[in-house]
Order: C-alpha cells, then structure tokens, then sequence
C-alpha cells in the first residue's frame, strides 16, 4: 500500500525512500508536503516535476533541530535565532543566505534558503530518520489547493510518489509564514500561521510588507494561487442559493464558516475541496472581516479568486 499510517516502521521505510532519492508525501501542522532530500539536487528536480512547478519557485528546506542551522544557513543572525526560538517548532519558515550543502534548484538559483522546523511530529521523525534535511513544497499541482487532507491529494499526486503517510487533517490547514531576515527591514513574503503581530512582538519592531526592490519577489506572491477548480467569487452576502462559503446558516451547497479567524483558516482548504467536488461553476465566499487578525485568510482568498 501506498498510503500508510505513521508508525516506527513506516517511518523507517519512508527514510530509505528519501535517502534513495525519492518522493514521499508528509504531514505538517500546515499543509501536507512532498518531500526529497533536500542535498539531492536528481531528487528535487522530481518534486518540481510532479508539481508542474516553475523552477524559479524556490522550495522550504524543513530541519528537525536547530543545530542544523549551522549546516544549511552560511548566516544566522541574532534575528533568525530569536524568531527561531520563539516559533519553532512550528509554522514560520525563515529565509537566509544559505550554505553550500543546498543545491541551487532547491532555492531557484537565489543566494538564500527558506528553513522551516515543522511542529509536527511524523514529519521531524522522517526528518530524523533519514538524516537530512527535506525539500517539500505543498502537496499539490501549481496554482491548486493545497492539501490538508490525504483526501485532498488526488491520484495523480498519490502515483507520481513512492509514499504518501496520513498524519489526518493538519492543524493549521493553512501554509507558514515566510519571512525574509536577509533584508533590513524585515518583511513577510507570504503570511501564515504566524501573525504578523507575532512576528513584530518578538523583535520588538514593525516588518515591512512591501515588494523588494531589484529582487525577484517571492514567487508565493503570484497573484493566482490556492486557487480551486470553481471560479471562486468574492462577496459580501451569499447570493440566494449560491453555492459557497458563508458565516449565516449554511443552506443547501453551503458550508457554514467558523467566526474566528484560526478556524476559518484550519477549515478553508478542506471547505473549498469540499464545494469544489460538487463541480459547481462558481463558489461564492463571503468577505471576512477587514482586521489584522483575518490578514491571512483574506491573502488566500483574494490569491485564490484572482
Ligand atoms: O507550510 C508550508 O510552508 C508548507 C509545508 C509543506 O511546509 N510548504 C509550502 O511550500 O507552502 P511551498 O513550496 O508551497 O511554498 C514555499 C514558499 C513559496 O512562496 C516560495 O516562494 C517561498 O516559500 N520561498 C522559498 N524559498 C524562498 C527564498 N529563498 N526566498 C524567498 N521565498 C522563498
Ligand atoms: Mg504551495
């Protein structure tokens, strides 16, 4: 079987997978991920593969301990190891100058690499257990929802890799923040599961948001993204009928959402899969409220109805 639940020994077997060069399909607290040994460039070139992923995409490198830093990162600075000790494990991924021991496909040819602890623990056993560090980009095709469920994942996915293990639903249900310390001011390139307001409390100074300058931009900041198959329409109320997401009562082709921003994120992907799988036209999604605390939320959605 393919798909397999997390034990001691399918642990193992997706190390020697990894370690072989292959693909496995991982759980984190964000999304699901499809992971390589992130120092085999042969191995990352598949997950760029699989994904139909442009190669200037760069992918996250997930480490298991801090003392890989050392390894993987040619600078560290004060604030890398401030953030790093407030948030991980868990869902902020960090990007800094990397070492030579990451191959250029893995960051897109950038000087830089995005690290990331994830704060699950099948993925720092497989981690572990294979002894590097993984690349793994979102379980999903370009520009598609990412998966937050093994449901989620569709046969294509499941038969490009060698292994697929369901951790169930992931708790965030939404991908990390990325956060660029190479640059002064520091800047979000895409939020996450860390609030801004997190971020900014932890160094004690406000982060800049806008694009760089002469820099490529990160490439999560393609306009359409997490998009799902439905043209996905932003309003204020549900139309009569509609099918879509809404904070009323939920009707006929509708999924009531949650009021709180951390359960409306955990639930959006799922929620969209869901209305996406009746093979509706148009899914209709109700505006969430204009405060910081729905930043992330409405990142996604305006991605996705782009
Ligand atoms: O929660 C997550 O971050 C999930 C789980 C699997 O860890 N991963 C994920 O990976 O969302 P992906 O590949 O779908 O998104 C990675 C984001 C992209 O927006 C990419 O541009 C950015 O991280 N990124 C990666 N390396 C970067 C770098 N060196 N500089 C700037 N942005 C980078
Ligand atoms: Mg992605």
């Amino acid at each position: 079987m393919k798909i397999v639940q997390p034990t001691l020994t399918s642990i193992r077997q997706a190390a020697e997978i990894i370690r072989a060069g292959g693909l496995v399909i991982v759980p984190t607290e964000t999304v699901y991920g499809i992971a390589a040994d992130a120092t085999n460039a042969d191995a990352v070139a598949k997950i760029f593969k699989v994904k139909n992923r442009p190669t200037e995409n760069p992918l996250i490198v997930h480490i298991c301990e801090l003392s890989m830093v050392a390894e993987f990162a040619r600078a560290w600075t004060e604030t890398a190891e401030t953030l790093a000790e407030r948030f991980w494990p868990g869902p902020l991924t960090i990007v800094v100058f990397k070492s030579s021991r990451i191959p250029e496909i893995v960051t897109g040819g950038l000087d830089t690499v995005a690290l990331r602890m994830p704060e699950n623990q099948i993925a720092l056993d497989v981690i572990a257990a294979s002894e590097v560090p993984l690349a793994a980009p979102s379980a999903n095709r370009f520009t598609e929802l990412s998966a937050t469920r093994v449901e989620h994942l569709g046969d294509e996915l499941i038969n490009a890799v060698d292994m697929v293990i369901d951790g169930g639903p992931c708790r965030f249900g939404i991908e990390s923040t990325v956060v660029d310390v190479c640059s002064d001011p520091i800047r979000i390139f895409r939020p996450g599961g860390v609030s801004r307001a997190e971020i900014e409390a932890a160094l004690k100074q406000p982060l800049s948001s806008s694009p760089p300058h002469g820099v490529r931009r990160s490439p999560g900041m393609y306009a359409r993204h997490y998009a799902p198959k439905a043209k996905l329409v932003l309003v204020n109320v549900l139309p009569k009928g509609a099918a879509g997401l809404t904070f009323a009562e939920a009707k006929d082709r509708q999924i009531h959402m949650p009021d709180n921003p951390v359960a409306y994120a955990a639930n959006l992907y799922d929620s969209l899969f869901k209305i996406d799988k009746l093979g509706v036209e148009e899914i209709f999604v109700e505006w969430p409220p204009d405060s910081v605390d729905w930043e992330v939320v409405r990142d996604r959605l305006k991605k996705a109805s782009a």
